[in-house]
This record gives C-alpha cells, structure tokens and sequence, in this order.
C-alpha cells in the first residue's frame, strides 16, 4: 500500500490512536494507514459481539488482532471458531498463547499476516479496530468478497458512504484514546447484490398480471419503481439486508408488502396484499431479466479514501 500524507481529520484521530499506545508505553511508527496497537476494552469486545449475535456457527475473522482477545472471546464464550492477523509478530505470539492457556487453540489461531492480503471469504463475522483511512482501504474488498449476509462490526470508526446499519455508543472505562473513556461501535451487515430489472406475475384477483420492478442499489440502501397494468409506483420502506429484501407498494388501491430473498437472479418470497380491511398472503417468484451494478460499485479505493478528506 502506497504511503500518502494523512489529511487533517485521519491525522488528528491517527495522532489520538499514538497518544493511546505511547500512554500504554508501546512505541509505534506512526503514518498514514498503520493502525497502531490499542486494545478494546473487554466490555466493548462483549458488546461488539453480542451486537453481531455471535454463536457456534460462526466464523470469525479479526483484522488487525493484537492480544486475540476478538477472536479469543468469541470462541472461549459463544463457541465460534476463527483467526485473526497482527503484523507484529509479538502479538501474534501472545495472542497464540492467550488462546492456549484459556484450551481455545484449536478454535481461535493467529497469524502474523497483513491484513490488505488476507483472504476473508470465510468470515461469517468480522471485526475491526483500524484507523478510518484503513475501512476505506479495505471496503472494497469487503464488499466485493465477503458473503451477502456476513456481518461487520467496528470498534470507533465507519465506513465513509457506507453507512452502519446500527450504531450506538458506550462507556469504556480503561480505554486509553480518545474522550471521555467512551466507544462508539458501528454495524454492517454485507448487502446481497439487488440491482437490476426484475419481473413476476401475480394473480391477486384472480386476473394475473405483470410486475416489473427497477431497482436501484447504493451499498445496502435500495430504492425503486414498479410498474404493472401501465401504472408505475415507487416502492416504500425498502430494506435490504444480506440477501433479504422487502418493501411496500401501492398498486390499484391495494397495499403489496414483499419480503424474499435473493439467490443470485431469483427471489423467492411471499406478499400480503392488503385492501379494505381485507388480506392474504401470495407466494412472491422474481427473476432478475437485467443485471445492474449497484452504485458503490463504481467506487475504487482511491475515490473511497477522499470520503475522509
Ligand atoms: C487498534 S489495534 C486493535 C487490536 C485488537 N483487534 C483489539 O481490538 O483489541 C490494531 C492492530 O492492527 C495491527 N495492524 C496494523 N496494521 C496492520 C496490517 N497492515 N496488517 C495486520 N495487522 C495490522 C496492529 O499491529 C494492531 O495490533
């Protein structure tokens, strides 16, 4: 990775992240996208983890893993399995250790590796304590690797445009950065790809009918028209999360609620549809006819990082 002279903002939280490891004592070189080595705090590592409902199926990928406490934790408390990677070789080494003296070697193992030419694909979970220019470095690759559905959570920064799907902030008393002993932690669940023309046909009276939906795709954020019997209507309360999609439509005086889920050019679903007081309930099959990039896709790392700026 090409080193660049930080701007202010990164400068100033990269200058808060060296106070915390000169106050711990632990030198480090410091310059633009080297996250240094400060812990977080235990609660915060617990908090993270309930915040990504992590549980024996899961495989957790720590980026940046110092002591292993992440990977450590999620093994020795909720049964998952995982790695983590540190390139400082001490802390690998101690993290390696720490995993042996609480019997989770087996699950949770540590490698001296760069964090830019980790393979992720497994993770089920990630966690990451990196410097803001660091995420950006790194979206992308995320996005473009990761599985739909495989869950984010951070320890203090986000992601520029890619905003959490939950955020929330809390003491932590020990922390040695930043003000105040407090974290933030910030949530992403990896969008499933949903961009494109999509079509079905419905019966709901009886009659069926043709529905094309256009649906337009910036990380997890969707928005839509849809279009049948020549009306057209955009779409309401779009989610998407993972692979799931819903939303809410009003179509000749009936209110259509779609939820699915996408599996590559195909979502498989239900719709109630609503009118008078009345409702049921339709199986909902969509195939994808267009395929379109979803926004983000357009950004490279080098436009990500001017998020910061
Ligand atoms: C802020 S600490 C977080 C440690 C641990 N994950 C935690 O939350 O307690 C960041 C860690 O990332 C490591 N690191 C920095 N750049 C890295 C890179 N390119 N590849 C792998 N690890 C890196 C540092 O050595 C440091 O241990």
């Amino acid at each position: 990775m090409q080193r660049r002279t930080a701007p202010g903002a990164a400068k100033l939280l990269a200058s808060a992240l060296l106070i915390g490891c000169l106050a711990t004592g632990r030198a480090a070189a410091q310059d633009w996208g080297d996250t240094p080595y400060v812990q977080t705090p235990q609660n915060v590592v617990d908090t993270m983890l309930d915040i990504a409902k992590v549980g024996p199926g899961d495989y957790v990928i720590d980026l940046g893993s110092g002591d292993g406490r992440m990977v450590i934790t999620a093994a020795k408390q909720r049964g998952a399995r995982g790695f983590g990677v540190d390139l400082d070789r001490k802390l690998v080494a101690l993290a390696n250790r720490n995993a042996a003296r609480l019997g989770v070697a087996d699950r949770a193992v540590f490698y001296q590796q760069d964090l830019h030419a980790t393979d992720v694909s497994a993770a089920s979970v990630m966690t990451i304590y990196l410097l803001p220019e660091v995420n950006l470095m790194i979206r992308t690759r995320l996005l473009a690797t990761l599985r739909p559905g495989t869950r984010i959570v951070s320890h203090d920064y986000g992601m520029g445009q890619w905003l959490p799907d939950y955020q929330t902030e809390l003491a932590a008393p020990g922390k040695t950065v930043g003000i105040g002993q407090r974290s933030k932690i910030l949530y992403w669940v990896v969008p499933g790809r949903a961009a494109g023309r999509w079509l079905w046909r419905l019966a709901p009276d009886g009659k069926p009918a043709d529905f094309e939906l256009a649906l337009q795709q910036n990380f997890q954020a969707i928005e839509g028209t849809l279009k049948s019997g020549g009306r057209s209507a955009r779409i309401d309360q779009p989610r998407l999360s993972g692979e799931q999609i819903s939303f809410t439509v009003q179509v000749n005086g009936a209110t259509h609620d779609y939820t699915g889920r996408i599996v590559n050019h195909a979502i498989d679903g239900k719709v109630r549809i609503a009118r008078d007081g009345k409702s049921r309930e339709l199986p909902w099959s969509a195939a994808r006819v267009e395929i379109w990039d979803p926004r983000h896709a357009a950004l490279n790392t080098e436009q990500a990082l001017k998020e910061i700026q």
